[in-house]
């Protein structure tokens, strides 16, 4: 299918009328999407400065980053950035305990854009009760008032802006900590930024408001899943992180539903799915995330999209979507951008306001106002 058509989108029109886009986008989506590049700037500072006061620490034996959602992204997209270079390991955590083995020789990184996320607050007192050594990064909250209470250090960025939007202060600062005690690739490590930063703000020129969809891939690939049932398949290693990302935006900005998974694994279980999937569903449409390294370092890999390809055959629209740049950095915040950029345009085709989150809010406040 052409990326310029979709039966299933009414009102296309909408991705090049400024103004319908500035009615739908009372809180600002598209203008912080648009300042990625410069956000990334000042928490390149920020991060800087924050590392360079920490007191100085023996090297973990491993590092746990937990968080939620939006602010969980940072410490996936750090542990992809370490995944080669790394000698220690980097984990994740998205609940409310952290896993058995940390202790005195862990460092965790609490990451909470708010500083109130519930889950985020009882794994920090987990990490406390085990002695762990704790960095926090937070616009502010509860987070910031424990934090200080006990002395950890906590890199503040600036906060009143929703957590998705604000992956440049979540990403670097955690990644800035990360690498001040375990070695990081030069491709991967905060010195990668520079470069990277300047190539999201080429991208940023391509894929603004201002470029019209005839020109606009964000536009569209906008336009090519409205009405779909979004799956994006992440190719390998990073690609497969920042299929959960797409999918997130998606899920936020959009308000659509959304699948993501990852290759080799989707090779082994959901690809027999689309055996049935046009008896459960009608419009599937899948999106590749892909490499260009792949052709070349992974031919297996790159086999693997073109088996798969046959067997999803015309049971969904399929296209394919590649990073930019030569370092690894700006390959993983390039197609990491494109989604983000993607999802704000889905959210216009739908006619919604990609900042507004009411089942989050109402989730929230509900679980405040219970007890224990
Ligand atoms: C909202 C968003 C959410 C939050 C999550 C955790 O934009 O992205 O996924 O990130 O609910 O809240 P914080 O980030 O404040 O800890």
């Amino acid at each position: 299918m052409s990326l310029h058509a979709n039966p299933l989108a009414p009102t296309p029109g909408v991705l090049d009328d400024l103004e319908a886009i500035r009615i739908l986008d009372r809180s600002g989506m598209l203008d912080l999407t648009e300042a990625f590049p410069q956000q990334c700037r000042d928490a390149a500072a920020i991060a800087s400065s924050f590392v360079s006061q920490l007191p100085p620490a023996a090297k973990p034996t491993q590092v746990v980053i937990t968080g939620l959602g939006g602010s969980a992204i940072g410490g996936d997209l750090t542990a992809s950035l370490a995944a080669a270079s790394a000698d220690v390991p980097i984990v994740v955590n998205r609940d409310y305990d952290l896993p058995g083995f940390v202790g005195p020789q862990t460092l965790v990184i609490a990451s909470s854009y708010s500083g109130n996320t519930e889950e985020t607050l009882s794994a920090y007192r987990h990490a406390r009760e085990a002695g762990c050594r704790i960095v926090c990064v937070t616009s502010g909250g509860e987070l910031a008032r424990m934090a200080d209470a006990d002395g950890a250090p906590v890199c503040r960025i600036p906060g009143g802006r929703p957590p998705r939007a604000s992956t440049g202060y979540l990403l670097i600062p955690t990644l800035a900590v990360v690498a001040s005690c375990v070695a990081l690739d030069a491709d991967s490590g905060p010195e990668a930024l520079g470069a990277a930063i300047e190539l999201l703000t080429d991208c940023s020129r391509r894929w603004g408001r201002h470029v019209p969809l005839a020109d606009n891939p964000a536009k569209q690939i906008a336009l090519a899943l409205h009405g779909r049932i979004p799956v994006f398949y992440g190719t390998q290693g990073y690609r497969g992180v920042l299929a959960v990302r797409w999918k997130g935006q998606f899920n936020e900005n959009a308000k659509s539903h959304a699948f993501a998974n990852v290759l080799p694994e989707q090779n082994h279980n959901e690809i027999l799915g689309w055996d049935q999937a046009r008896t459960q569903a009608q419009n599937w449409s899948v999106v590749f995330l892909r490499d260009p390294l792949e052709l070349t370092a992974t031919p297996r890999i790159a086999k693997r999209v073109e088996v798969l390809r046959t067997v999803i055959g015309n049971k969904a629209d399929q296209h394919e979507v590649w990073a930019e740049g030569t370092t690894l950095m700006q390959r993983l915040l390039s197609l990491m951008y494109l989604g983000d950029f993607a999802s704000v345009y889905a959210a216009f085709l739908n006619g919604v306001d990609p900042t507004a989150i009411a089942g989050i809010d109402l989730l929230k406040s509900e679980l405040a106002r219970m007890e224990g």
